[in-house]
């Protein structure tokens, strides 16, 4: 028997005419994968459970369930945008999870990815003990990912976050007080460190726009749908980078640390930028691609070295 989804037919083995969980995840993981999408599977899951109202992991016990017309109609509309524009999944969930986080995205706001979980994870190395108070700068905030992460990790940790988007600072809000983190988090808008001027931290973290603007051409087609500002730093790409190591002594306590996440390739500069900024404890961090990702750097404490 021959069936279709949206404009195209495909075989089933099923008499009935109907589609279940199952056999839509299947067609669906096909259609992405001959279309060159890498996480072909995981996105016919989640746009599958979007149109269903469930979760992911539900699918898993309702396989064999007959798809409604309705709901069909409704996951066919999300298959055909991921597939023919590449519109995101995030972008058209709404949604993405970060640190086990839920997040809410936009397109005013860069799609957290789990390689800045790296950062995340360096940052928590960093910090001061759990039970000890401490002070956050996270610099290009976006939807609030990497200080929400900290944040929901240290209870005794307050934040300010920062962007040039007032529209991004908007998503990281919401974020925040959907996860009961508000009352700890500070927004501002404004360039790199203008909006924490005459202030200091234990630890200034950025995952900051770090492409050249000739990469634009080469890029993933996903990539059209994210904010530019959050992907493109200027003509080399590291003008964002060189401009918070130079600029983060000012803004740390003594003893004070930096984390900044980079391009594989720009983290052995990041580093000797570090060095020569006076920054000790320099470190890279690898991603689970296992490539260079994270540069983090400490201040020397009064009257010790770094
Ligand atoms: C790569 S995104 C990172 C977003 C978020 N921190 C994350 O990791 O998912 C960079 C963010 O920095 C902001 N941004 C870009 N240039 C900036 C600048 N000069 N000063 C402050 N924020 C900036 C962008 O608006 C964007 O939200």
């Amino acid at each position: 028997m021959r069936r279709s989804l949206g404009s195209i037919s495909i075989s089933t083995s099923s008499a009935s005419g109907t589609w279940t969980v199952l056999e839509l995840l299947r067609w669906t993981t096909g259609h992405f994968t001959k279309l060159g999408i890498d996480t072909a599977r995981l996105d016919a899951e989640c746009l599958l459970a979007h149109a269903l109202g469930t979760e992911r992991l539900r699918l898993y016990l309702d396989f064999d369930k007959p798809v409604e017309d309705s709901e069909r109609a409704r996951f066919r509309d999300l298959v055909k945008r991921r597939g023919a524009e590449r519109v995101p999944v995030a972008h058209l969930t709404g949604k993405k999870e970060f640190w086990s986080l839920p997040l809410r995205v936009t397109p005013d706001v860069l799609t957290p990815r789990p390689d800045t979980e790296t950062l995340v994870e360096a940052a928590l190395g960093l910090l001061p003990g759990k039970d000890q108070e401490a002070r956050l700068l996270d610099v290009g905030t976006g939807s609030g990912a990497i200080a929400l992460a900290l944040l929901s990790d240290r209870p005794k940790l307050r934040a300010l976050a920062t962007d040039l988007s007032a529209a991004a600072l908007a998503v990281a809000g919401e974020n925040a007080a959907r996860l009961g983190l508000g009352e700890r988090l500070e927004l501002r808008e404004g360039l790199l460190f203008g909006p924490a001027a005459g202030q200091r931290f234990d630890l200034v973290v950025s995952n900051p726009p770090y492409l050249a603007l000739a990469e634009a051409a080469g890029l993933a087609p996903e990539l059209r749908f994210e904010p530019r500002e959050a992907l493109f730093s200027g003509p080399e790409g590291t003008e964002c980078l060189r401009a918070l190591v130079a600029g983060a002594a000012d803004h740390l306590e003594d003893g004070g640390a930096l984390a900044v996440e980079t391009a594989p390739w720009q983290a052995p500069a990041v580093a000797g930028w570090m060095r020569e900024a006076g920054f000790g404890e320099v470190r890279v961090y690898e991603d689970l691609g296992r490539r260079p990702r994270v540069v983090s750097g400490r201040l020397a404490r009064s009257g010790g070295d770094a």
